[in-house]
């Protein structure tokens, strides 16, 4: 069992597979599109799962795996096949853009895959355009009765508030419950990334949704498990469930039960801090599960107990969504 300073528990790990991803999200990485690590950089699936291997035996028992867009990365199901397969997860997870997911959502879920979050901040093609820089609403939209279908549940949606985006579709993407059994998830917009294009004028608050979702009458709040940062409630009638996720106005760290992989090799302890632990750089010598497992402690050790102030420079993509 993995427990930090601060007595939280550890038991989840968010490893980004790759940061490459075929959106450009205003809130992601519009500004700074171009800059990829480059290949030789990003750890290989054998380097990931001998790092994975050694936090199982450390007392990891979720994964998720993010990105960028982990789906564009060659090779990914063969490799949830292997995982899945070697250590009986408690969880195992996949953020997604969802343009990818229609062709693969069956495949996936055979390969051992237990459910996905997808991003969708709009219900309206053109303002998907305008968000992502891709005309590929109609994809995810696909992606989402795909994951459904194939119930790779429960199917999460992530919808990222933006004042004067997509906020006047808050009441339309809530109801979208009513019908479908989704779990919507309004998240605040974290500045983080240098170059992001994090504004002050986009923030819109957990508090100011709550408010815009009046018309549907009464939260009923939902107990949920696995100890994630989201309060999930549901709407009377509805099939599905509704979450926020207040990452500016309530700090979550009092419950942090995670660390962060990196594309690139870097163990993150905290999200908002850029100290990072350079894992990789063990991966070429003779007898070091016990440095890859020293290492791993050493990031769960290394978690503030508290959030740092300002901006951590790295993207969101390459950290991890
Ligand atoms: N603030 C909040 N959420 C973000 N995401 C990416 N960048 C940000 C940000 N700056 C979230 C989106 C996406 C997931 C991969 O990460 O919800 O769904
Ligand atoms: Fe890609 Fe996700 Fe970033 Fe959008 S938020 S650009 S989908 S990594």
């Amino acid at each position: 069992m993995l427990k930090d300073k601060f007595g939280r528990h550890i038991d989840y790990m968010r490893v980004s597979v790759t940061d490459r991803c075929n959106l450009r999200c205003i809130y992601c990485s519009q500004k700074d599109a171009f800059s990829w690590i480059p290949h030789g950089e990003i750890l290989s699936y054998e380097e990931l799962f001998e790092i994975l291997d050694q936090a199982v035996k450390l007392g990891i028992r979720r994964i998720r795996l993010t990105g960028g867009e982990p789906l564009v990365r060659k090779g990914l199901i063969s490799f949830i096949r292997q995982i899945s397969k070697a250590w009986g997860l408690k969880d195992l997870s996949l953020t997604t853009n969802g343009t990818l997911l229609a062709e693969v959502a069956a495949e996936l879920k055979e390969s051992g895959l237990t459910r996905v979050n997808i991003s969708l901040d709009t219900l309206r093609p053109e303002r998907f355009k305008e968000i992502t820089g891709f005309d590929y609403w109609h994809r995810v939209w696909a992606g989402i009765e795909a994951a459904l279908a194939t119930k790779l549940a429960p199917v999460k949606i992530n919808v990222v508030v933006l004042r004067g985006i997509n906020d006047d579709e808050i009441l339309d993407l809530a109801r979208l419950t009513l019908h479908y059994p989704l779990e919507v998830r309004f998240i605040e917009f974290m500045p983080v990334g240098k170059g992001a294009a994090w504004e002050k004028k986009y923030f819109y608050s957990t508090k100011e949704v709550i408010e815009r979702l009046r018309p549907l009458g009464p939260l009923v709040p939902v107990v949920t498990q696995g100890g994630g940062p989201a309060h999930t409630f549901c709407i009377s009638g509805a099939l599905g469930k509704i979450g926020f996720i207040s990452a500016m106005t309530h700090h979550f760290c009092a419950t942090c039960n995670r660390i962060r992989l990196t594309a690139d090799g870097r163990l993150r302890p905290c999200l908002f801090s850029d100290y990072e632990i350079n894992i990789k750089s063990l991966l070429r010598r003779p007898h070091r599960t016990e440095e890859i497992r020293a290492y791993i402690k050493q990031a769960v050790d290394a978690k503030p107990r508290d959030r740092l102030q300002g901006r951590p420079q790295r993207l969101m993509r390459s950290i991890g969504g």
